[in-house]
Parts: structure tokens; C-alpha cells; sequence
């Protein structure tokens, strides 16, 4: 008998109900999602999605790239490719990983359709049901999605402005073996994290890949946001000290832009052999009329300086989200990132950013709640907001118009239940920084 039930039969919304495998179960559209779909609506401000600002990228790069790639090599580009990726492309993406002390052998990359992409190759190679995925806590919603459908479990270990806390680790490695569990692997984000916009310290990479090797379990450092740095890079990745231990997820998404779905990982050879076959049965091969243009790209265009731009915009961006939440809501907590996308914000005790959510979007402002990047429900107190699409000047009216919502919350909880503290207080064991946490 499945998850669903063992009847024949569907139900009026679904005739194939009953049909599904059980790891489809966890594959259902959030009412956060249904909310999204009003939110994109031009009026609304949404410091809510991921989307990188695209327009930052002069078309013409684009156009003279695939321009050459087509006159050039179009058969090519047209073309069913390897399942490992352009060997072309993969020595390019050794320069890329260069810039954060990796140092690598072009046949250990394995090309995929985004990181996304590699993220569900790699839970498909590891993950069987009950097994555990160790993340932060918070961590990546669309990572976690994936682990949920190979029916592992998602353990999430505290973080605080440093990053995932080294002995916070220990101790869940340990409670989670008395308890009997497979840990498959440790999922982080090292740089500019997803949702929170923390860095993990040097010390702390070092120390973490220590527990992970004492204990034998694979890191999966994920790393999108690496090189969008504002005020001066990220430590070096995880995987510059450790090959062997460390599968590394890398992508164009961010540096340049996500419409050409090309990411790739960087894994050990066994794991490597393992990958390429694991993205053949699935795609067959990863897109050569993307990869073409991308090595075209990188070959000619002054690819650095462009990551450069992205880096001035988001910079600014950033600071228009932090001087507004300071100037509109001073009473709140958040974190300030030195790069990437988002900032993770911690609400008054006794606010549910789930529950106010449909409110802020009738205000006309959207952000994503808490509660989206816990696997365990835990977020109540927290959203995220992201600063990488909106301006400079909608980033103010939004988050002037949060600031409406939040104090007509507290009003409520006021009058109904003689409460609304403003005292940011800290959920034990969860990231949520104090006021002097805050640089
Ligand atoms: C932490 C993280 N990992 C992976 C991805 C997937 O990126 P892509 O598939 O576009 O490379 C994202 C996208 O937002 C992300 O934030």
C-alpha cells in the first residue's frame, strides 16, 4: 500500500491520485507558491524570488557569442554532446573554480543543467529512504525538496553569523548514530548562504572537513554566490583543501545568467564515473548549444569584468535593503552579507511570517517566510529577503510597506492578546541573531 492509499481509484481533482510512486508525495506546490503567482504582479514589490538581475548583462556579449558559436561550430552546437560536457568548456571552468583556490582536473567536472541539476544527481547516487542529509539550519528550499523526494531526512544543524557551528555538528553526528541513522552526506553553503547571507570562516571550513572526514561522511558544498563578493572575497572553497571528501557544486546562474541552465560539479573520480552516467540516463547530455555559447563567452568577452558589474549592482542593492530596514524598521534583527542575494531577518517574538504573509501581499510587497527552509516547520520568527532583482528604489517602498504590515501585526496581537513584544528574542539553537550580533 502506498502513501496515498491502496483504493483504485483517483479523486476528482486527480484521476491518477493513487498511482504516484511514494517519493512523489513531498512534491507538492506550497500555499506560499499559490501566493507567488499574485505577487508577480507588476504593482507588487518582491523581495521574495532569487532571480538574478539579468538586465546588468549587455545583450550584445550574449548575441556575439552565439553568433560565432553558430557560423562557427552550429553542427555542433546543434548536436547531441558528451554526457560529461564540452571538454572545452570544463578546462574553462578550472579558471573559473581558480578564482577560490580550487585546483582541479578538467576530467573530475562533470557539466549538468544548473547546480540544480547536479544536486539531484548527486541525492540520486546517495540518498536511500531514511537516510539523513545533514544541512543549516536554515538551508536551500529547492535542495531540500530534492532530498525529500529520495525520502531521506533533512537534520538541520545550527549556524550563527560565522556560519554552521562546528560543535553543534559534532553533536548531531553523534545523537544522530546512537539514534541509528545513515548519514549520507553534510549539504552546505558555504558563501553568502541561502536564505541567511552568512560566510563560513576559514577556521570553521577547516575544522568542519576535519569532523566530516573523522566521521566519513561526504561534503556537498554548494557554491553559486562565491564570486558575487562585495567588500572583499569569500575564504577560499571547501573543496581547495580537500579533494577527496568533497564534491563541489558550481554554475553560471548567478555570474552570468541562469536562462543557459549550466552548472556543473566537481567530484572525485569514483563519484565523478558514477555522475556522468547517472546525467546521461537522465538528459542524455547537458545542452551544447548552451555550453558552446558559454565557452564562447568566457573565451572573449571580459567575463571578469562583467562579474565585476554584478558585484557593484548587488553591492548597492544590498545596502538600499539594510539602510531602508534601518530607517523603517529598527526594531528588527537581520544579517549583513558581503555578497550574494539575501538577507535572513528576524521579526518581533510572537510574529508568524507565514501567517502575515497574505497580508504583506494585499500591502503590496511579497517576501519568502521562514518557514520555507526548514524541513521541521521552524522559521515562524524569520523571512528572507533577497535584494538581487528590484531596485534600489522599490527595495525602499518595499520595505516601507513591510513596515506597515509589521506594526499592523503588532497592533493586532495588542489589542487580542494584550502582547506584541518588540524584543527580537533568539529561538534557542536557531539563527536568530541578537542586535549586537550585527555588523
Ligand atoms: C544555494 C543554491 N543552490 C543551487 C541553486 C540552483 O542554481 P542553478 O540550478 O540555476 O545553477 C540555487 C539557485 O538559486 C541556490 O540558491
Amino acid at each position: 500500500m502506498t502513501a496515498q492509499g491502496s483504493s483504485q481509484a483517483g479523486n476528482n481533482l486527480d484521476p491518477w491520485y493513487h498511482h504516484y510512486a511514494e517519493r512523489a508525495a513531498g512534491l507538492r506546490a506550497s500555499e506560499v507558491r499559490a501566493l507567488f503567482a499574485v505577487a508577480s504582479r507588476p504593482e507588487v514589490v518582491s523581495l521574495a524570488g532569487g532571480m538574478p538581475f539579468v538586465a546588468a548583462l549587455p545583450p550584445d556579449l550574449v548575441v556575439n557569442a552565439m553568433e560565432r558559436v553558430m557560423r562557427e561550430q552550429g553542427p555542433v552546437a546543434l548536436q547531441y554532446g558528451s554526457g560529461q560536457g564540452v571538454p572545452a568548456l570544463r578546462e574553462q571552468i578550472l579558471e573559473v573554480m581558480a578564482l577560490e583556490g580550487i585546483r582541479a582536473h578538467a576530467d573530475d567536472v562533470v557539466v549538468t543543467t544548473g547546480s540544480q541539476h547536479a544536486l539531484e544527481l548527486v541525492s540520486k547516487l546517495f540518498l536511500d529512504p531514511g537516510d539523513v542529509v545533514i544541512s543549516e539550519g536554515p538551508s536551500y528550499v529547492t535542495a531540500m525538496v530534492i532530498f525529500k523526494s529520495y525520502q531521506a531526512e533533512v537534520d538541520h544543524v545550527p549556524m550563527d553569523e560565522h556560519g554552521l557551528i562546528p560543535e553543534a555538528l559534532r553533536e548531531h553526528i553523534q545523537q544522530l548514530r546512537v539514534a541509528g541513522k545513515t548519514i549520507k552526506f553534510l549539504y552546505t553553503i558555504p558563501n553568502f548562504h541561502n536564505p541567511a547571507g552568512v560566510t563560513l570562516s576559514w577556521e570553521r571550513r577547516i575544522e568542519i572537513l576535519e569532523i566530516c572526514r573523522a566521521n566519513n561522511i561526504l561534503v556537498l558544498e554548494d557554491n553559486p554566490y562565491g564570486l558575487l563578493y562585495f567588500d572583499k572575497p569569500a575564504p577560499d572553497a571547501m573543496r581547495s583543501l580537500e579533494q577527496d571528501g568533497v564534491v563541489y557544486l558550481g554554475t553560471f546562474s548567478k555570474t552570468l545568467a541562469p536562462g543557459f541552465r549550466v552548472g556543473w560539479a566537481l567530484a572525485p573520480h569514483a563519484i565523478r564515473e558514477k555522475l556522468v552516467l547517472a546525467n546521461e540516463a537522465a538528459v542524455l547530455s547537458p545542452s551544447s548549444f548552451s555550453q558552446l555559447v558559454i565557452s564562447e563567452y568566457l573565451a572573449t568577452a571580459d567575463w571578469k569584468g562583467q562579474i565585476n558589474t554584478f558585484r557593484g549592482v548587488y553591492h548597492e542593492r544590498k545596502d538600499a535593503l539594510l539602510n531602508a530596514l534601518d530607517e523603517y524598521l529598527p526594531e528588527l534583527t537581520w544579517t549583513n552579507p558581503n555578497g550574494g542575494f539575501y538577507v535572513w531577518v528576524t521579526l518581533p517574538q510572537l510574529l508568524n511570517s507565514k501567517a502575515m504573509l497574505p497580508r504583506a501581499v494585499k500591502e503590496l510587497v511579497a517576501y519568502t517566510p521562514g518557514t520555507a527552509f526548514f524541513a521541521d516547520g521552524d522559521g515562524q520568527q524569520n523571512i528572507r529577503l533577497s535584494f538581487c532583482y528590484p531596485t534600489p528604489a522599490e527595495i525602499r517602498v518595499g520595505v516601507r510597506r513591510l513596515a506597515t504590515v509589521v506594526r499592523d501585526e503588532l497592533d493586532l496581537l495588542e489589542t487580542f492578546a494584550g502582547t506584541g513584544s518588540l524584543d527580537p528574542l533568539r529561538t534557542p539553537g536557531r539563527f536568530n541573531p541578537l542586535p549586537n550580533d550585527i555588523s
